[in-house]
């Protein structure tokens, strides 16, 4: 069991991966609302970790950032010891899914070896602690590309990845499932859609988009935009893995999602009508004039839609962020947020650029 949050004990969390998108909001919701607990973010500061996503918590007593690989045994294991760790949140992944076409290599190693080896210290750990609780995070991409009326993915659906991310993450849900079975560890799986919020790198498309129409640059849709994605707000992505967390059943999965499906070319269209009327002196307005359509991304899912109602009736979570308002918010974040973006836009970044898009 995980204790808990009335308990006088604080809790003791493990964060994989807590430097990237989703870990670090996951940390600053964590950290905010469990004052008292103890957050420890594990992160190798690959292209997509940045220390500067966890700035404001530099200075707080209850938080501390280790620079490492989760496939590194003896540094997990030592973590584990000497922090007496209740906790495991995994996040730590290679995610995106063009980079993993271009070259999977490396999400071989993080997401299958790395989450093995997080898996084995784990197993190690709870054998003499005798509690604690392993959170999975995963992708509702595990289940493969839907047909427009098909009804929504549930936890009951087959897997069948089709990229070589998808079935990575794949093949790392059925390791920690089968950690359960065999071992008995108390491990939980999150299958969650489309995320989208502050601190998401620029690569991915909603922030690729926002800060393209700030520089004026094209807006490259893939193939005819009609692929469809269903979009949650970071926010309350953090606030179903703290249910799951608190109040999930070791051994299950629960699928998480805002129920807002929406076409690519519809959510391009939705940022350009954002940044045209939040933002001042746009180089290229309206901004609509800046998408190009481009060569379709090889074996791109046509549509993912989830079915969130087992953990809604479980569990009792629902997300609490409109689409409407959450692009608002997100499109807001950019541009307030230069200074955090401008720096990532590296070397590396435009070579990444030019071998994807040649724009
Ligand atoms: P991200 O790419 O922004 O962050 C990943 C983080 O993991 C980075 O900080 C990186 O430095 C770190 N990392 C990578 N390899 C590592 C290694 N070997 N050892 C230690 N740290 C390592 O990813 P994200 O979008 O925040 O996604 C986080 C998790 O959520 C992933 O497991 C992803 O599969 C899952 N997920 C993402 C989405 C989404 O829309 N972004 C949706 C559902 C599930
Ligand atoms: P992405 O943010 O990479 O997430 P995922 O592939 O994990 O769903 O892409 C979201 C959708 O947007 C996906 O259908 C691919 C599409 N896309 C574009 O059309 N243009 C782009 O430049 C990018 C990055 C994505």
């Amino acid at each position: 069991m995980f204790l808990s949050p009335d308990s006088t004990t604080p809790r003791r969390l493990l964060v994989t991966g807590g430097a990237g998108f989703i870990g670090s909001n996951f940390v600053h919701y964590w950290c905010q609302t469990y004052p008292k607990d103890q957050v420890f973010v594990l992160d190798a500061l690959t292209y997509a970790g940045n220390l500067a996503n966890l700035t404001p918590l530099k200075s707080h007593e209850t938080f501390r950032f280790v620079q490492g690989e989760i496939s590194d045994r003896a540094l997990v294991d030592h973590l584990l010891q000497a922090e007496n760790i209740d906790a495991i949140v995994h996040f730590a992944a290679e995610s995106h899914v063009d980079r993993s076409i271009l070259a999977p290599d490396t999400f071989i190693q993080t997401n299958l070896v790395g989450t093995f080896t997080l898996l084995e210290a784990f197993r190690h750990h709870y054998q003499q602690k005798q509690s604690g609780r392993f959170l999975h995070v995963s992708t509702d991409e595990v289940y493969g590309s839907l047909n427009p009326h098909d009804p929504p993915f549930t936890e009951k659906n087959a897997y069948a990845p089709n990229s070589p991310y998808s079935a990575s993450k794949a093949g790392s849900d059925h390791l920690v499932r089968a950690y359960y079975h065999t071992y008995q560890l108390p491990t939980l799986i999150t299958n969650c859609s489309n995320n989208y919020g502050p601190y998401h790198f620029p690569e991915k498309l909603i922030p690729l988009m926002c800060i393209n129409i700030l520089l004026g640059k094209a807006l490259p849709v893939y193939g005819d935009g009609q692929n469809v994605r269903d979009w949650l707000y970071v926010l309350d992505h953090c606030r179903a893995l703290d249910c799951v967390l608190h109040k999930g059943k070791a051994g299950e999965t629960y699928n998480i999602g805002g129920n807002n499906e929406v076409k690519n070319i519809d959510l391009v269209k939705i940022l350009c009508q954002l940044m045209d009327e939040l933002a001042p002196d746009l180089p290229v307005s309206p901004s609509e004039q800046l998408i190009t359509f481009v060569k379709d991304r090889p074996g791109h899912d046509k549509r993912y839609a989830i079915d969130a109602s087992k953990i809604k009736t479980e569990l009792g979570w629902t997300p609490s962020v409109t689409v409407k308002e959450g692009l608002r918010k997100t499109v807001q974040w950019y541009l307030e947020n230069r200074d955090w973006w401008q720096p990532l836009l590296s070397q590396e970044y435009q070579d990444y650029y030019q071998q994807l898009y040649g724009l």
